[in-house]
């Protein structure tokens, strides 16, 4: 049985007042609370058992790489990767996104080929292209969503190609909430004789990932999204792509030798993270996985499933309320405009009430003009809301429409 009031308690920042009002934290597609569990073990390595990893011949070092490299092994497991060393560490998904572009991307795409986005990308799966696409002059080719955004298979086949080499695309958008059918997208890319780079930000936080499945060649989230801290993210590439990509960043600890005429350099994943890694925030980021976990997955979407209806069934009460992608297959990521209010005050005037959102164009700015909009406001979900989080956010966007 999933208690999610037992669950809030294991969230600190859940537990405290917002201007005087509970803290309906809505806004977890930006940045996700911390459960006690992953602020405790990094309070713990930093005040017991911290040393640099992969470099000391002492025994605090020795404990702490071996804490470092079980926290790949864990992400390898949460993710359902075949092989350890497909793991690489980032500093969040926009470097990976950025490691991919600036080694796989400069090595193999080239004039006359194709690189095929969704028109629902973040921007860290869009300026990346647009800028190696300048550099390299391949052509960087977008596939049309439905006006309600979904996914229309016949719009995105219809741009795929034997020139298309890559097709970068979002599991999950972060301003629609839309759940791209990515196995799908996989099997006709490779038909077609593409790469597929998957986006995970958003979807991992909702529902398991696994890249054998999904068979897709790369893929990248974000730790600070999935419950673990800021500053760590994830790559995950297949072994044999990942062998054939040069380093991206260079320095210590990701060579083989050096002299002072040449250098070669280690296999991956040390490969791809030169200098002293984010060892606590690694660690911290395995600690929120096995959280999640342990609450069960099934469990998690059951709960986020029945509180998605009833947001839906909420926000579609509120007259005046107009809802900015209205796709069957979403998660808890919800895009809306209150008539003749403009979004940053409806914003202000929750945030007064306890209720926080985010506004905007949320790192997606040519999608949220595509859907008609230059700014929302979005109310997005996590493992730890709850019904009155959206209570809360009812009363008060009723309440902002008395000020106008
Ligand atoms: N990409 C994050 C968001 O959607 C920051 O808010």
């Amino acid at each position: 049985m999933y208690d999610v009031e037992k669950i809030r308690k294991d969230f600190p920042e859940l537990n405290i007042l917002v201007e005087g009002k509970r803290n309906a934290f809505l806004d977890t597609a930006a940045s996700a609370q911390k459960p006690l569990a992953v602020i405790e073990r990094m309070s713990e390595i930093m005040s017991h058992q911290y040393a640099n990893v992969h470099r000391g011949s002492y025994s605090l070092s020795e404990k702490l790489t071996f804490e470092y490299e079980k926290a790949r092994q864990t992400v390898q497991r949460f993710i359902g990767a075949a092989d350890v060393r497909e793991i690489v560490f980032t500093r969040n998904a926009t470097e990976s996104i950025n490691l991919v572009a600036a080694t796989w991307g400069r090595r193999n795409l080239k004039p006359g080929d194709e690189v095929l986005i969704s028109e629902a990308e973040h921007h860290a799966n869009l300026v990346t292209w647009q800028v190696l696409r300048d550099e390299i002059g391949f052509r960087l080719k977008f596939f049309k969503i439905n006006d309600d955004g979904s996914f229309n298979k016949d719009l995105f086949l219809s741009q795929l190609s034997d020139k298309t080499k890559l097709v970068a695309v979002t599991a999950m958008s972060n301003v629609l909430g839309t759940i791209f059918p990515i196995m799908e997208i996989v099997k006709s890319a490779h038909a077609a004789g593409a790469l597929v780079l998957v986006d995970a930000c958003q979807y991992a936080v909702h529902a398991p990932v696994n890249v054998s499945d999904w068979n897709c060649d790369f893929l990248a989230f974000s730790g600070h999204k999935l419950y673990g801290p800021t500053g760590i993210g994830v790559l995950y590439a297949k072994y044999d792509i990942l062998e054939n990509m040069p380093p991206y960043q260079l320095g210590g600890e990701m060579v083989d030798k050096v002299t002072y005429e040449k250098t070669t350099f280690d296999l991956p994943p040390a490969r791809f993270e030169a200098g002293t890694p984010a060892i606590v925030e690694a660690i911290g980021l395995a600690e929120a996985m096995n959280y999640v976990s342990g609450l069960g997955w099934n469990d998690i979407c059951l709960h986020e499933k029945e509180l998605c209806s009833y947001t839906l069934e909420a926000l579609n009460s509120i007259s005046g309320l107009k809802l900015v992608g209205t796709a069957e297959n979403r998660g808890g990521v919800f895009s809306f405009v209150l008539d003749g209010i403009h979004p940053q005050d409806t914003a202000f005037i929750l945030s007064k009430e306890g209720v926080s959102i985010r506004t905007g164009h949320h790192c997606a700015e040519p999608l949220v003009h595509r859907m008609g909009y230059e700014t929302v406001a979005r109310a997005s979900l996590g493992l730890y809301s709850d019904k009155e989080d959206i209570n809360q956010l009812i009363r008060a966007l009723e309440k902002a429409k008395t000020f106008f």
